[in-house]
């Protein structure tokens, strides 16, 4: 058995020394410039992360909850009009809908977790004008059935690809299939900056213009003030530190791919765990694992294991599908049968760019005798 070890879920102090010589000297350069806000930095940023993402307009903006909220003010919701979206995400995705004045409506995520196609097709009504889909941990819903479904019902799609940036569906990227997709900077994120920050991701070049306009102030180029808008700029000095991340990104995903076969190689084959699909067997899908969401019958048990082991879990949403925060009062047209199982077994093992080979070996050896001594014991071995 090897020797204890000390897994934060996340290691902030790490991943910042990894980049700190550059960071620094971005900032102090940033700073002697005195180049704050909507500079020349945020928009080669911007450039670059459309060409990125693949997308014609990228527009940085405060985070990733207004990078749904601004295009979402672009499709005139009215009072009644329902938007679609997962019970297995954020709060931020539904809070969304609602300040853009709809009402969101939850549907059922599938085995992937992602919003499941049936349930999203079930659910339509007279009162329904769009779906959000939720590329959760880092991989792209089947965006092909979505997308049918839509065009089929005549409804708009904004993509909440806050945690999916690079991951792709049929060699696209997530954010880039719909009228308008959000991107999170939030830290954590696989592109994370220093607080908050987020964008837009749209081939649609009304929509860039009025998220343009939003984000500040409601203002056009030309000083008048066409619209009420809001204060939610991207930090030019937050841009200027992405450009560097942006730069390195590609190896971010590699890493995390490569972590993610570790797990899945170590882990297949344990009884009660399942575990997300492993890079390179599904031909549409490219995941970039901003989280590894693993479930399993004995989660409590096993969260409680791995931390005496020294492993540090974390359960997203504090365990919560949507539908089960009450005082929210959202409904669902069907069962959300799958994300009721799943808010009892679903968690996440450590996932970033911090972790060696060695504690990915740790974590799982720590996770495979603790499943197979417990089911061993269920069959009286
Ligand atoms: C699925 C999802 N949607 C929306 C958001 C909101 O992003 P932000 O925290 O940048 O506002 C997040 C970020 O945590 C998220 O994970």
């Amino acid at each position: 058995m090897s020797a204890k070890r000390e897994i934060p879920f996340f290691n902030y102090s790490a991943l910042f020394k990894e980049i700190e010589d550059d960071v620094t000297k971005c900032v102090r350069d940033v700073f002697s410039r005195g180049a704050y806000i909507m500079q020349a930095d945020l928009e080669a940023f911007e450039e670059e992360l459309a060409a990125y993402a693949g997308a014609k307009h990228a527009i940085g903006v405060a985070d990733g909850t207004m990078g749904l909220l601004l295009p979402l003010l672009s499709m005139n919701l009215r009072q009644g009009d329902e938007v679609l979206v997962p019970s297995h995400t954020f709060v931020a995705s539904a809070a969304a809908i609602r300040h853009a004045g709809g009402t969101p409506v939850l549907v059922d995520c599938g085995a992937d977790h992602l919003i499941d196609p049936r349930s999203l097709e079930e659910s339509i009504t007279s009162r329904t004008r769009g779906v959000m889909p939720v590329h959760l941990n880092g991989r792209t819903a089947n965006m092909s059935a979505i997308l049918e479904i839509a065009e089929a019902n005549g409804l708009f799609v904004v993509e909440d690809s806050c945690q999916a940036l690079g991951s792709r569906f049929g060699g696209r990227c997530a954010g880039t299939f719909g009228r308008a997709g959000a991107i999170s900077f939030y830290p954590s994120k696989t592109l994370g900056c220093f607080g908050d920050g987020g964008a837009v991701l749209t081939n649609d070049d009304d929509i860039a213009s009025w998220v343009r306009l939003l984000r500040d102030h409601g203002r056009a180029p030309d000083g008048d003030v066409v619209a009420w808008g809001f204060n939610s700029r991207l930090d030019n000095v937050q841009a200027a530190i992405l450009r560097i991340k942006l730069r390195r990104y590609d190896d971010y995903i590699r890493r995390r791919r490569e972590l993610a076969s570790l797990y899945h190689s170590n882990l297949s084959g344990i009884p009660d765990l399942a575990l997300p699909p492993a890079p390179e067997t599904e031909p549409d899908h490219f995941d970039i694992f901003q989280n590894y969401e693993i479930e399993c019958s004995a989660r409590d048990a096993l969260r409680a294991h791995l931390d005496q082991c020294g492993v540090k879990t974390i359960i997203q949403w504090g365990g919560r599908m949507l539908h089960q925060f009450e005082k929210l009062g959202l409904s669902s047209r069907t069962q959300l049968a799958y994300s009721e199982r799943l808010s009892k077994r679903f968690m996440l093992l450590p996932m970033n760019t911090s972790l060696s080979n060695d504690d990915v070996q740790y974590i799982c050896d720590s996770t495979r005798r603790f499943l197979t001594t417990r089911a061993g014991r269920a069959l009286g071995n």
